[in-house]
């Protein structure tokens, strides 16, 4: 039998998680705000043209905070386009996606989505083509109360109440050459040190991102986070990582263990913040911000065909299929065992552009594959985040060695009684039965062991067939301090235990 052991101790702790982890992203891209959040006549739009059917998923998944306006979109994005009389906005050249970009939806809309979806709003200033004053002036717009020329703006455009937006990213992969206005290591280590103090002289209660590099294999990756942060450390709570995934060699058992890469991309980057931490005899520690992440490369090569120049058009509608839904699951665990300085994290996108929700124009919404282990970790991964011991048995892939069957990460919720265990075993073709010890865990109980599984690694979900979707038949038992859980081959387990109640 393929045995793997685990312990878990109620004291052994890493991080109280911050729900901020489980964040999301709508850029207007494609059809992630129009057809996916808006959509005007749609017989689920409500009063000002959301979909609730949209809205019902989003909440189902407790995102607790959704990135906004982009991604690259922000870097030639004037945000007063989008604000005031709809009938007055103008129609732009969206030059990242060479789209138009009607601005139908702008900073206050987005607001009141937001509110709907029960999620704060983590918005994006334009660096590239613009700079320190379009920022300032956008957050006087949103955070100040009144009695100004921005804030009254506001106030005449309805919205007398701030938004009180707390966390702002200065720019978007400023690294990258497709980015409109690139920039040079030192240069957006300038104006994002410049735009950053500006900013927290307008509103100080604000928490700040800087840009790392575009993806860890960027030929400027960690330099760029070394000289960024030198220009920076003082003024940003955050340095942003964005990472995609694809399993272009459709080699799965490879694709699989890209968790690895990702840790190693973490640790990377921790350790270039701290070095500039030493370097400036600095007491603080930088957190990360992982706000682009997901798979992406399904919808790539028929996204190269698209025509220029259309309103929302169906721009990288990647359909998940099981094995990318059992990679999200290792990558939210990642996330989970560097809870201590991960402390946001936002899953790109949330709407039908690399999404685990897709909406049809005028007709339903519904669930990808990766929507289920997205929403578990949301909803039962609250509360402090524990630190594992594992011993699993190993293998070699492709481009990795010693990768362990068993990725695992566990959150326990003192208040509420709840010890959730996220369990993946990647092996594609062996089961693993896991010995959990625990401690400190007197007095719970096994109440649920959901598994999502599949014989089929490239099952998808589509509108009207839910193929991939989870069970709650898991074989688990629980006695004398020891959860035994068999973990099926390529499967994504959630084991839920509880404290009895007094
Ligand atoms: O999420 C899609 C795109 O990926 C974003 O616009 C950009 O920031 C990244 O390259």
């Amino acid at each position: 039998m393929n045995r793997a052991r685990m312990v878990l101790d109620k004291d052994h702790k890493i991080a109280e998680v911050d729900p901020r982890l489980y964040g999301s992203f709508i850029e207007h891209l494609g059809r992630a705000v129009y057809g996916g959040i808006y959509e005007p006549g749609h017989p689920e739009a409500d009063e000002q043209g959301f979909r609730k059917d949209t809205l019902k998923l989003v909440r189902d998944l407790n995102v607790p905070i959704v990135r906004y306006p982009g991604g690259n979109m922000v870097s030639a994005y004037n945000w007063e386009d989008g604000v005031g009389p709809l009938e007055d906005r103008p129609r732009r050249l969206e030059l990242a996606w060479r789209t138009i970009e009607t601005n139908q939806i702008g900073t206050n809309e987005f607001a009141d989505w937001a509110r709907k979806a029960g999620s704060e709003v983590m918005m994006a200033v334009n660096l590239g083509t613009r700079g320190i004053d379009a920022a300032r002036n956008l957050l006087e717009y949103c955070n100040h109360p009144g009695g100004t020329y921005w804030s009254d703006l506001r106030r005449e455009h309805g919205y007398a109440e701030p938004h009180a937006i707390k966390t702002w990213c200065l720019g978007n992969e400023m690294d990258g050459p497709w980015q409109v206005g690139q920039k040079t290591p030192h240069e957006y280590g300038r104006i994002a040190k410049e735009t950053a103090k500006a900013m927290r002289l307008v509103d100080p209660t604000i928490e700040l991102v800087a840009c790392g590099s575009s993806n860890s294999s960027m030929a400027t990756f960690p330099e760029w986070e070394s000289v960024t942060l030198d220009h920076t450390y003082d003024e940003v709570d955050y340095l942003s990582l964005h990472q995609y995934f694809g399993n272009y060699d459709n080699d799965s058992q490879n694709y699989l263990a890209y968790t690895m890469e990702l840790d190693r991309f973490i640790k990377t980057v921790l350790a270039t913040c701290d070095y500039i931490k030493a370097k400036k005899r600095s007491q603080k520690t930088m957190m990360l911000s992982f706000d682009e992440w997901n798979v992406w490369y399904h919808s790539k090569q028929a996204d190269q065909k698209m025509d220029p120049w259309t309103i929302a058009p169906p721009l990288l509608e990647d359909h998940y299929n099981f094995e990318d839904a059992l990679l999200v699951g290792g990558i939210l665990i990642t996330f989970l065992k560097h809870a201590d300085r991960v402390r946001m994290a936002c899953m790109a996108q949330l709407v039908n552009v690399i999404a685990p929700i897709m909406t049809e124009n005028a007709g339903a919404a519904w669930k990808q594959t990766i929507y289920y282990p997205y929403q578990d970790v949301s909803v039962h991964g609250r509360g402090m985040s524990l630190q594992p011991l594992i011993s699993s048995p190993k293998m070699d892939t492709r481009e990795f060695n010693d990768v362990p069957w068993l990725e695992s990460a566990a959150v326990h919720d003192e208040a509420s009684g709840r010890l959730t265990v996220f369990a993946l075993n990647r092996h594609l073709r062996e089961s693993l039965t896991m010995e959990l010890q625990l401690h400190g865990f007197e007095g719970y109980q096994l109440v649920e062991h959901s598994v999502l599984e599949n014989d089929d690694l490239k099952a998808v979900n589509t509108a009207t067939a839910q193929q991939v979707r989870p069970h709650s038949n898991g074989r688990s038992n629980f006695s004398e301090g020891t959860l035994q859980a068999q973990l099926n081959k390529a499967s994504w387990n959630v084991l839920r235990l509880e404290r009895r109640p007094a």
